[in-house]
């Protein structure tokens, strides 16, 4: 079978789940892509620091740059701006497809690493960047393409939700609360992206211009966080019926003959009866409606080590087919894996 030369780019709370996964399950993703990954290098900032029995110490490296022009499959989850902006387009620019998780760069420059990678014909996949586990950018990209999406609504970051559902079902302190979320590899490396809204900003402009086939920066979002949310404001909501999530909306406006795209993210007082009041922890939920399809709702895990590598790992398999095969790869792993259990074995 062929191999693929990988990069990784980071190895902290997703990056090191990213390669627990590689590891146990390599046989089986190779077998579904029909060609081997091999990770070259993983780069990160410390080499001393101790990162348990899946990351090879061998394979560590602080040099990024010369990494990624020897791989065919990079992985960037190392977050920040400039430093992956500009080994994404080395990336790109040596013929490696990308995969990456980091939906602050992609709100921000998004067209940029775009272009290039359709200058250079390789493919740029970023699952992993909206709402953690949950498939929601390639349905919107792919499964809806040919619908026309009317709005996208609903919770799109995980620590916020975590922060929110435990004050309101301890009454816990908000900074105790962003703590425990950090802890649990939650929160960005800065949870002011979290807490302020930026994050759930990022990921609104990126759904926006995927779904609306436009371009949506990050200061065309209204942005309010959770900062300002009390105790007494969480209270006031229980005593009507209420629960107070912070929501994302990216919506079409329609004006007459005019279109105009709004999107924005506040705290807001939802009806205990409705799906996303009972969101919990660093779940996320999110409605899709479209022309044609109706609403559609999308629901998981939105943060964390274990669910982001999940999506990781799905846009590998997409990227690393599509060199391969050009396409969906061998027919036959779908069949291959599994015997089928008789009706007496339940
Ligand atoms: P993290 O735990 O802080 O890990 C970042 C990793 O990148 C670390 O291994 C760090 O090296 C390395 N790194 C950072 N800057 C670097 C640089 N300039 N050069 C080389 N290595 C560098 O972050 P994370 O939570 O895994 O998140 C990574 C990315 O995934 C971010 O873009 C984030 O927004 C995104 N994401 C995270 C989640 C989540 O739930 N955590 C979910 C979806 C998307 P050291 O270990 O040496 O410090
Ligand atoms: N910090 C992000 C969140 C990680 O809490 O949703 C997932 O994108």
């Amino acid at each position: 079978r062929p191999t693929l030369r990988v990069a990784l780019l980071g190895a902290g709370t997703v990056g090191s789940e990213v390669l627990r996964l590689m590891r146990i399950h390599g046989e089986e993703l190779t077998h579904r892509i029909g060609a081997r990954l091999e990770v070259i290098g993983v780069a990160v900032r410390d080499l001393d620091r101790d990162r348990g029995e899946h990351v090879d110490p061998s394979l560590l490296t602080t040099d990024a740059e010369s990494l990624v022009t020897q791989a065919d499959l990079v992985i960037e989850v190392m977050g920040g701006i400039e430093r992956a902006r500009s080994l994404i387009l080395s990336a790109l620019e040596s013929g490696a497809s990308v995969v990456t998780a980091n939906k602050a760069l992609l709100a921000q420059d998004g067209a940029t690493l775009y272009e290039a990678a359709d200058r250079h014909g390789v493919d740029l996949s970023f699952e992993a960047a909206v709402a953690g586990a949950i498939p929601l950018v390639r349905p919107i990209r792919e499964s809806l393409a040919g619908d026309r999406i009317q709005r996208v609504m609903g919770i799109v970051n995980g620590t916020t939700n975590f922060v929110l559902d435990a004050m309101t079902r301890t009454g816990a302190d908000q900074a105790e609360v962003v703590a425990r979320a950090q802890e649990l590899g939650y929160a960005e490396a800065d949870p002011t992206a979290d807490v302020e809204g930026y994050d759930a900003a990022a990921k609104a402009s990126i759904l926006a211009s995927l779904a609306f086939h436009t371009r949506v920066g990050l200061g065309d979002v209204h942005r309010e966080g959770i900062t300002e949310v009390t105790a007494e404001d969480i209270a006031a909501a229980r005593r009507m019926g209420r629960t107070i999530k912070l929501l994302s909306i990216v919506e079409r406006i329609v004006d007459g003959d005019e279109e105009r795209v709004s999107a924005r993210v506040y705290p807001a007082m939802i009806p205990d009866s409705h799906p996303l009041a009972s969101v919990s922890e660093a779940y996320n939920a999110v409605f899709v409606e479209a022309e044609a399809a109706g609403s559609l709702m999308f629901y998981g895990q939105g943060a964390g080590g274990t669910p982001t590598a999940s999506a990781v790992l799905g846009d590998v398999v997409g990227v690393a087919r599509q060199r391969v095969h050009g396409g969906y790869g061998p027919r036959e792993s779908a069949y291959a894996e599994l015997p089928i259990a008789g009706i007496g074995d339940l």
